[in-house]
């Protein structure tokens, strides 16, 4: 793979420069990308250190879930993928092409899951969570009845996806805010939404610091580590993408 497949673009976020494997592009008409060689994804540096979050979240849950399972589903994708019409795609194509195909399910489930867990990365930051400022707080106090609603209600959304999953807060296709559940590797991308911020809500995200207390976790997430400034520039028109 040669530097030059991979998109790299900086982000200046209130004047603190965001670098990342990942492009953000406007969301408007983001054209198919198709790459001039096959593809071969790759698991994402975490964008903090792995003890950053503890003991919110521990460096051992993310030597499970980052080291293992989100490594997994990027090995996993590279061996689906290979000699296929989905080789020189986007994984954003590979998502929006196989979603709802029930013959594509397993490339499908470990396309979107490598995008799943990229961006709940970023959705978590050392010392986060709390109220959102600016124009994102505005909005939820406009769509979604105001900060205290919204965090009731998305950890409602958490606790009541029924498994594995995630709970998202979107926009949806008119710009206004949402918050949704998915079930498994399901994911707003998949049904004309923008995702802003998320939490996975599998057991393998939280089972090793909060065993089954998924509320806990719920909880920390929107009071100790929720990024609001990865949410707010998803919010001013970031696509989050992911680059090989
Ligand atoms: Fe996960």
């Amino acid at each position: 793979m040669s530097i030059s497949r991979r998109d790299f673009l900086t982000l200046a976020l209130g004047g603190v420069a965001f670098v990342s494997m990942r492009a953000f592009a406007s969301s408007a008409h983001t054209p198919i990308t198709m790459n001039e060689a096959p593809m071969t994804f790759t698991l994402p540096p975490l964008p903090f250190a792995k003890d950053a979050l503890a003991p919110h979240i521990s460096a051992q849950t993310f030597d499970f879930h980052h080291g293992k399972h989100h490594n997994a589903y990027v090995v996993k994708l590279n061996e689906l993928i290979a000699g296929t019409e989905f080789e020189k795609a986007s994984l954003e194509d590979i998502i929006t092409k196989t979603a709802g195909d029930a013959s594509k399910a397993a490339l499908f489930n470990n396309a979107a899951q490598h995008w799943n867990h990229s961006f709940f990365w970023e959705c978590l930051t050392p010392n986060g969570g709390g109220k959102p400022t600016g124009e994102l707080a505005a909005k939820i106090d406009s769509d979604l009845g105001g900060y205290d609603k919204f965090a009731a209600d998305f950890k409602a959304a958490a606790l009541a996806q029924f498994g594995s999953g995630w709970a998202w807060l979107v926009a949806d296709a008119s710009g206004k805010l949402k918050i949704t559940k998915t079930p498994n590797a399901d994911l707003p991308l998949a049904h004309g939404e923008r995702a802003l911020l998320t939490v996975d809500v599998w057991e393998h995200a939280y089972y090793l610091d909060y065993q089954n207390r998924r509320v806990d976790f719920v909880q920390t997430f929107l009071d100790k580590l929720a990024n609001w400034e990865f949410a707010a520039a998803n919010l001013a028109g970031k696509t989050f993408k992911i680059a090989a």
